[in-house]
């Protein structure tokens, strides 16, 4: 006897996560920012509370589940970092959105393995609101209680996965995106009109009303040393340039890219690329010096990457291992397109990686 076997709001994503968007919602619409907040941070089922995401078996790849490759060079540039401020104990770094600890791990092991003065002198601060790690090196913390005196922050794809607005340009100017309940699925609404400076003259683009606002946060962190981030993301022109006309909002699920992000709810990724322009006028807000951007393919080559693979030739399996991690790290269709900024204050630039005209 063939039974009913519609799975209801689980056709959706998580249905206890769709069930408590609905109920915030009451009836009426949310700003799609607000959505994407509830839909990767949503206290108990948003994507990023869960572990696994991110990494082979989970939904897309990051730099630092690659290879630790790309840690050991962070670390590096970390030590440089280190020596230019003289070599002080503590030193601290600071890691926003560290995830479930990769990058860490890699910068750690680095650093012990390398250079144990420098190890000895590191104090590992991970910065997490999902899921995190379990490294005993690492100490898990909500937020810094007070500046450190020297340090580095390092983020790796923290501002793209920061709660986007969404526009649509109308002919009355761009309306915000807003999101509703129709019964049965989610669907989109239009909000109030708003002024955007610079913005484009047609079609969808977001803005990331959190990213400044935490950059300039980040540079406080440190009251001398050095902000390193990795973000795909472009220069305002480009960003919201007048062909790109439905903006950069991206779902990534089970290593597949598409742009709904009104399905898998709380069971995909949602990211949009940011504004670097905005970025490094914050740094240039808390006084730092800025560098970049580069891309990462241009930054890790320019700090020798290809060394970590030539050096393994001895051992042939383990340079495939490196040769295929520094493809897909230094990939222009991929990571390689990832942009890499930097902010120094207290030592003198640029810092390695942003030595040559690119
Ligand atoms: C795209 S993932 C990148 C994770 C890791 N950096 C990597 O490269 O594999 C973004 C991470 O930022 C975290 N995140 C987002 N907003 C945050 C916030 N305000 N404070 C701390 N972590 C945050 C998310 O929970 C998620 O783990």
């Amino acid at each position: 006897m063939p039974l009913d076997l519609d799975p209801g709001l689980a056709a959706l994503g998580n249905p206890q996560l769709v069930r408590a968007i609905i109920a915030e919602m009451g009836g009426g619409a949310i700003p799609f920012q607000r959505f994407m907040e509830l839909a990767l941070y949503h206290p108990e089922h948003g994507y990023y509370r869960k572990p696994g995401r991110i990494g082979r078996h989970g939904d897309f790849l990051t730099s630092p589940t690659i290879h630790p490759l790309f840690g050991w060079a962070v670390g590096a540039w970390c030590r440089w970092v280190w020596e230019q401020l003289g070599r002080p104990t503590p030193f601290a770094i600071f890691e926003p959105g560290a995830g479930e600890g990769h990058l860490a791990r890699a910068i750690l092991d680095w650093a012990e393995g390398r250079d144990p003065e420098f190890a000895a002198a590191v104090r590992y601060f991970a910065i997490e609101r999902g899921a995190r790690g379990d490294d005993p090196r690492v100490i898990w913390i909500d937020e810094p209680e007070e500046p450190a005196e020297a340090g580095a922050v390092v983020a790796n794809e923290f501002f793209d996965a920061l709660p986007v607005q969404l526009f649509e340009v109308t002919e009355r100017g761009p309306a915000e995106v807003m999101v509703a309940w129709n019964g049965e699925r989610f669907v989109e609404v239009r909000g109030r009109i708003a002024t955007v400076d610079g913005a484009p003259p047609a079609g969808r683009f977001e803005v990331s009303p959190l990213a400044y606002g935490t950059m300039r946060a980040m540079a406080r962190f440190v009251r001398r040393g050095a902000v390193l981030v990795f973000d795909y993301g472009y220069p305002r022109q480009e960003l919201w340039a007048p062909w790109r006309t439905q903006g950069t909002l991206l779902c990534f699920y089970r290593h597949t890219v598409h742009t709904d992000p009104y399905v898998h709810v709380g069971e995909q990724d949602l990211t949009a690329h940011v504004n670097l322009d905005e970025l490094l006028a914050a740094l240039e807000a808390e006084e730092m010096e800025t560098y970049g951007p580069r891309t990462q393919r241009e930054f890790l080559y320019a700090l020798g990457a290809h060394g970590l693979v030539e050096a393994v030739r001895h051992d042939l399996q383990e340079y495939f291992v490196r040769r295929r991690a520094l493809e897909q790290l230094t990939d222009s269709a991929g990571l390689g397109r990832i942009r890499v900024i930097a902010g120094l204050r207290g030592i003198g630039g640029p810092p390695p990686g942003f030595e040559e005209e690119p």
